[in-house]
C-alpha cells in the first residue's frame, strides 16, 4: 500500500491511473477506522481496479467551539487497517497541503446544508462540500462511496455533484452497527460507561418509528413524540432533533404521504458526544 501526502503527487498518480484505463474508487475519511469505514472500502473494492482512502481530519467543517482539537487520531493504525482491508492508496496529507492560505474558496449547497445538522451545525456542510470537492479534483476518482450513517452528508455530496457536474459516480452503502444496535462512529469511544449503555436509544427510537409506521401510523409529529418519549425516559440524552424528510428531496415532512415512506433522523448528545442516527421509514402497501 502506498501512502501519498502531496497534492500533486496524489493528481500525477490519479494521471497515471487513468491513462493506463485503471478505475479508480475512493472513501474519503477522517481516520480512526472502524468497521463502518472499512465496509465502504469493500463496497469500493467490489468495483474498482484501485482503491484510494483519504484520512483528513478537516479543519474547515468543525466549528470553533467543536472538537477539532479532540477529535481522536491514530495514523499508525489507520494506515495498518486500511492496508489490511485491501486499499491500494491511501492520501493523507497535513492541513498546510490542503489550505496553503488563509482565504479560500467554499461550496455551499444551499437549502439542505441549512436543515437538521445544518440547523446546529450551520457551517459544517459549507466545510463538507467543499473538502470533498477539493479531494475529487485531487484523487480524480471514477466514483466515491459514503455511508448512509451521514444521510444528509450523501445528500449534500449528490447534490454539489450533480449541480456543479463532477464527473464521480456517487455510492451510498448501509450503516453498520454495533451487535447492540448503535450505529458505529469514530465519536463513541467518548462515551461513557453509562452512556455508551444508554447510547442505544438512538437505534431503538427508530425501530419503534419504523414498527409505527409500518402499522399503519402516518402522522409523523405523533411518531415523534413516541421517540422523544422513549429517548427522554430512557437515557440522560439531549436531544438536538428528531426530523424526517422525504428521501429524494430531503424535505422535512410531518407525514407519510403519498410516497408512502420517509427518511427518519435524530441527533442526541451524551455529555459533549454528539450522536447521529437514521432509518428509513416505510408504510406497508395499503390494499386497493
Ligand atoms: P468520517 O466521519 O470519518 O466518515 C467517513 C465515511 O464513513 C462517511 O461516508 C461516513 O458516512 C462513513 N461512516 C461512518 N460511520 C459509518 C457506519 N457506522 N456505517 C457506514 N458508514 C459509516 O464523514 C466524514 O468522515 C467527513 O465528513 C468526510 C466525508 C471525510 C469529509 O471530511
Amino acid at each position: 500500500m502506498k501512502v501519498i501526502n502531496s497534492v500533486t503527487e496524489m493528481q500525477r498518480t490519479a494521471d497515471e491511473l487513468r491513462a493506463y484505463g485503471r478505475k479508480i474508487g475512493f472513501v474519503p475519511t477522517m481516520g480512526y477506522l472502524h468497521d463502518g469505514h472499512l465496509s465502504l472500502v469493500d463496497e469500493a473494492r467490489k468495483r474498482a481496479d484501485v482503491v484510494v482512502m483519504s484520512v483528513f481530519v478537516n479543519p474547515t467543517q468543525f466549528a470553533p467551539t467543536e472538537d477539532l482539537t479532540t477529535y481522536p487520531r491514530d495514523i499508525g493504525r489507520d494506515l495498518k487497517l486500511a492496508e489490511d482491508r485491501g486499499v491500494d492508496i491511501v492520501f493523507n496529507p497535513a492541513d498546510k497541503e490542503m489550505y496553503p492560505d488563509e482565504e479560500f474558496a467554499f461550496v455551499e449547497v444551499e437549502r439542505v446544508s441549512r436543515l437538521l445538522e445544518g440547523e446546529f451545525r450551520p457551517t459544517h456542510f459549507r466545510g463538507v462540500a467543499s473538502v470533498v470537492a477539493k479531494l475529487f479534483n485531487i484523487v480524480k476518482p471514477h466514483f466515491a462511496v459514503f455511508g448512509q450513517k451521514d444521510a444528509q452528508q450523501a445528500f449534500v455530496v449528490r447534490k454539489m455533484v450533480r449541480d456543479l457536474n463532477f464527473d464521480v459516480s456517487i455510492v451510498v452503502a448501509p450503516i453498520v452497527r454495533e451487535e447492540d444496535g448503535l450505529a458505529m462512529s469514530s465519536r463513541n469511544v467518548y462515551l461513557s460507561e453509562t452512556d455508551r449503555r444508554e447510547a442505544t436509544v438512538l437505534y431503538r427510537s427508530l425501530i419503534l418509528a419504523r414498527g409505527l409506521v409500518r402499522e399503519g401510523t402516518t402522522d409523523l409529529v405523533a411518531v415523534r413524540s413516541e421517540m422523544l418519549k422513549l429517548i427522554s425516559s430512557g437515557s440522560k440524552g439531549k436531544i438536538d432533533y428528531i426530523g424526517f424528510v422525504n428521501p429524494e428531496t430531503f424535505e422535512r415532512i410531518e407525514e407519510i404521504g403519498k410516497l408512502d415512506k420517509a427518511l427518519a433522523l435524530l441527533a442526541v448528545r451524551f455529555g459533549k458526544t454528539r450522536l447521529i442516527d437514521n432509518m428509513y421509514l416505510e408504510a406497508s402497501r395499503r390494499e386497493i
